[in-house]
């Protein structure tokens, strides 16, 4: 990995990086979200940086210091989400979806704060567009990473959302594992892409961050 840092391997390409978790608001005070922290995706900014690239940084809401010289954008909302990255979209060589993106928002936003009533109540939820998904739509399109959490059948969902977004990479995190993910500086990962993978045993984030990088910048210039 080391090597990969001192030559640079990224050296001026532009990187546009999802992070954290969106917020889907229910009414002004009210809002859906989840557990993500942003640390993968930050990590990952530093390590795309450090490698030479030019990084954009498309962030949810998250506690985290905003990385020196990364050209940070924050959002909201997953519908804000898409369109700060299809405004980054023109110059993006490479597009890395690490957020946490609410996969439905409330059909409708209450312009006043809602008053409790009857003994129970609901909202009806819309699903959101899939930001990844859409980027890779487009042609031409960026070098395209997605990230999968799941629960079970990793492989099998990893490969699946490989395939069905039209990826050139994906990074899947077991989140049922108590020891690693969501809120934790550590994580392991396996990376899938059409014609192989690759697992990284548990580590800090930085460093799997780091290593992430250099296998996506070599699948990048192979490409
Ligand atoms: N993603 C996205 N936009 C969405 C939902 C997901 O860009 N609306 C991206 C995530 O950033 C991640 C990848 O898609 O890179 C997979 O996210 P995940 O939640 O694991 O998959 P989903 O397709 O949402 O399927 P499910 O939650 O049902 O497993
Ligand atoms: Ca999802």
């Amino acid at each position: 990995v080391a090597n990969h840092f001192e030559s640079g391997v990224l050296a001026g390409v532009s990187v546009v990086i999802t992070a954290g978790p969106t917020r889907e608001a229910i009414d002004p005070v009210r809002y859906i979200t989840n557990h993500s922290s942003g640390k993968m995706g930050y990590a990952l900014a530093e390590a795309a940086r450090d490698a030479g690239a030019r990084v954009t940084l498309i962030s949810g809401p998250v506690t985290l210091q905003p990385p020196e010289r990364v050209k940070l954008v924050r959002v909201n909302s997953a519908l804000d989400m898409l369109q700060a990255a299809e405004s980054e979209l023109e110059h993006c060589e490479i597009f890395i979806a690490s957020a946490a993106v609410a996969d439905y928002r409330p059909a409708t936003v209450a312009e006043q704060k809602m008053k409790k009533s009857g003994d129970e109540m609901s909202i009806e939820l819309v699903k959101n567009p899939d930001i990844v998904a859409t980027v890779a739509a487009h042609t031409p399109h960026p070098f395209t990473v997605g990230f999968a959490a799941e629960t079970q059948d990793v492989e099998h969902y990893a490969r699946g959302k490989l395939a069905s977004k039209n990826l050139d990479m994906i990074v899947a995190n077991d989140v049922s594992r108590k020891d690693i993910g969501f809120n934790s500086d550590n994580n392991a990962a396996t990376v899938y892409w059409p014609e192989g993978q690759q697992t990284f045993d548990t580590m800090n984030k930085h460093l799997l961050a780091r290593e992430l990088v250099a296998i996506l910048a070599s699948r990048f210039s192979a490409n």
